[in-house]
């Protein structure tokens, strides 16, 4: 009976926190590898609250060979969810060597280690950035690359490297996860998105001014060629996005191959149908004020997802409501996150 560990690279972070929840409900045992760059371990307690087991962690860092091949040895791993990386597109502008030492020597470094240890099926975090900016949307799987930045690029590099990979040997079984826009909370309000310092992404943002962290939203833009004239984004419910990396693991573990997938709802959604989604949701005023276009940021993109739903029958079930009331009940419940000064209110014996 092949083993159940799923290694969870980056596995205490927004992403593969919530997935490693999915994880366990479809059976698996979620094993954990986190160098806490961009999360905190507290969220473990956390997932036993929900998961009623402890998830195993080793703290480490992909690029860490030796690190890699204990693991391996360690542990009778039956395949890699491979999330830890950098993703802050402003960050990747001024420092694009620790992208590309981190995103794509990191996924290079633990392909080897999985090479060398005979462990061939591999979920491999990619994103919508590879796109760039867009002819048009909905986008299918076959547009072209077209980065704009050095986060998209790593991505882009990333995905090329394994697609050779592939070529050198058809026995791996490999899935390309694009991602629209992750957002939202697992619906207990005990774990979630916790960005470091100010938030660069949408959905924190307003989730802090709702809250009182923040004062006003500044609207990045509101003379685009959008119905309100707001930034149009795909936003994909952090959870619909796990059950979708469960999802492949499971046709690829059946199907040796190479599958890259689009993984969003398919619908657009302006900066101020979320901010108004989310007054309405939350009962809480978010002050906005309209401000100049972002530098980088497009007009519009969203996700053509039927090949997702064709090839694995996954489907985002989770609406832009749904979205804004889960991460307004954890930003409520934690509005200093996992500090333990704040008590979660909720009858739990959450820390
Ligand atoms: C969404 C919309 C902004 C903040 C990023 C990165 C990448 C990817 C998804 C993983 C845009 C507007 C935002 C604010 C605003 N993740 N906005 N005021 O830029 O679409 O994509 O997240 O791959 O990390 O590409 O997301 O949330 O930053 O912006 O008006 O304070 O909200 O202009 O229209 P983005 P975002």
């Amino acid at each position: 009976m092949p083993s159940k560990y799923i290694l969870v690279t980056g596995g205490t972070g927004f992403i593969g926190s919530h997935t490693s929840i999915a994880l366990a409900a479809a059976g698996y045992i979620p094993l954990l590898l986190d160098n806490f760059s961009n999360s905190d371990a507290r969220v473990l307690q956390r997932l036993n609250n929900i998961i009623g087991t402890t998830p195993k962690l080793v703290e480490g860092d992909v690029r860490d060979t030796p690190l890699l091949a204990k693991l391996f040895g360690d542990y009778d791993i039956t395949g890699v969810m491979h999330f830890a990386g950098l993703k802050a597109v402003g960050d990747s502008v001024a420092d694009p060597l620790s992208y590309y030492d981190v995103n794509v020597c990191g996924t290079v470094n633990l392909a080897r280690a999985m090479k060398a240890s005979g462990v061939k099926t591999l979920i491999f975090s990619s994103s919508a950035t590879v796109y760039g900016e867009p002819e048009s949307s909905p986008i299918p799987e076959h547009a072209p690359f077209a980065p704009a930045n050095p986060y998209g690029q790593s991505k882009a590099m990333s995905e090329l490297i394994l697609a050779d990979l592939h070529k050198s040997d058809p026995t791996w079984r490999i899935a390309r996860l694009r991602y629209f826009n992750p957002v939202g909370a697992h619906e207990s309000g005990l774990i979630g998105e916790l960005p470091q310092g100010k938030p660069n992404n949408l959905m924190p943002f307003v989730s802090q001014v709702a809250v009182g962290i923040r004062e006003r939203l500044t609207v990045h833009g509101n003379d685009y060629p959008t119905p309100d004239g707001t930034g149009v984004r795909d936003y994909v419910h952090v959870m619909d996005l796990a059950e979708g990396h469960v999802a492949a693991l499971r046709h690829v573990t059946d199907n040796p191959g190479l599958l890259t997938l689009n993984l969003g709802t398919g619908v657009g959604a302006s900066v101020l149908d979320v901010v108004n989604t989310f007054e309405r949701v939350s009962g809480r005023p978010v002050a906005r004020d309209m401000g100049p276009r972002r530098p980088g940021d497009v007009p519009a993109y969203w996700a053509d997802p039927s090949q997702a739903l064709a090839t694995l029958g996954w489907k985002a079930k989770r609406g832009l409501d749904e979205m804004c009331a889960d991460s307004w009940r954890w930003q409520a419940l934690n509005p200093d996150a996992y500090d333990r000064r704040t008590r979660p209110r909720t009858t739990s014996t959450a820390v």
